[in-house]
């Protein structure tokens, strides 16, 4: 149980850049950019872990890991690296050990590249979280080839897509900051090309949990960016973003 006085833990939470919407108690919920709520929603995880081990890959502020323990996980760790560890970082590790630490939670930590996942580095774990993370990487494949070597039954799998108009395996490729204006976006895989590399990585069903949304909701997403963040609205509305559950 936190020690902390309400007015004590307003004022920490408030020092810090949090990208997470974590409810803390006592009427504090950080202050992060993102729905956090209602992409939980979306993700369709089980409403029981209970006994599961489960690894959060880039967890960032770890909403999602402690959203898997609340559920009965019996195990968390919570991994990144860019975030936690670069200091050219848009975030940090301080939000993290904050919540964890108010909280009261016992999920692990570990920073860790996508790319250097492996049993011997990390160890296998039943349920898998890889969100917000593959369009980061430059080596789709052969991230979600390293996930699939950590994961022993549940990938779940959300990331944007784009070229969306293609029906064949597709992906962009974003050599600068084309994309959000943020260089450290790599690629845009379109839902066929995620199935198929999911497939090739080693799991055997694969499904789209949450789709694409309608194009109205798409317009309608991309000017609000545009009038919150400045990012392009052509580059926005030709992309979205899904759920994909995977099973080993
Ligand atoms: C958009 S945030 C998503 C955070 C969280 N998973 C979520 O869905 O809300 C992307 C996260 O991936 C992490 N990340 C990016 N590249 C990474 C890499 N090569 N290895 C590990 N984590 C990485 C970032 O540090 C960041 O925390």
């Amino acid at each position: 149980m936190c020690s902390m006085l309400p007015a004590e833990l307003k004022a920490r939470v408030n020092e810090l850049n949090w990208f997470h919407s974590i409810d803390l108690g006592h009427g504090i919920v950080t202050p992060g950019r993102d729905n956090s709520a209602r992409k939980v929603a979306r993700l369709q995880l089980p409403e029981s872990l209970a006994g599961k081990t489960v690894l959060d890959v880039g967890a960032w502020d770890g909403f999602f890991s402690f959203e898997a323990e609340r559920r009965g996980a019996a195990r968390v760790l919570a991994t990144d690296s860019y975030c936690w560890s670069d200091p050219r970082s848009w975030g940090n590790k301080r939000g993290f050990d904050l919540a964890r630490e108010v909280l009261a939670s016992k999920v692990e930590d570990q920073v860790i590249d996508v790319l250097d996942l492996s049993p011997g580095n990390v160890g296998m774990f039943d349920v898998v979280l890889f969100l917000g993370v593959l369009y980061h990487m430059k080596h789709p494949l052969l991230a979600l080839e390293r996930v699939a070597s950590v994961t022993r039954e549940l990938l779940v799998l959300e990331t944007a897509v784009d070229m969306l108009d293609c029906r064949r395996p597709a992906m962009a490729f974003y050599a600068g900051d084309e994309f959000g204006l943020d260089a450290t976006n790599w690629c845009g895989p379109n839902p066929a090309a995620v199935l198929d590399m999911l497939k090739v990585a080693g799991f055997a069903r694969v499904r789209i949990i949450a789709g694409l949304r309608p194009w109205w909701f798409r317009w309608a997403k991309a000017a609000w960016l545009k009038w919150k963040f400045g990012l392009p609205f052509w580059s926005m509305v030709r992309t979205d973003r899904i759920v994909v559950h995977a099973w080993k």
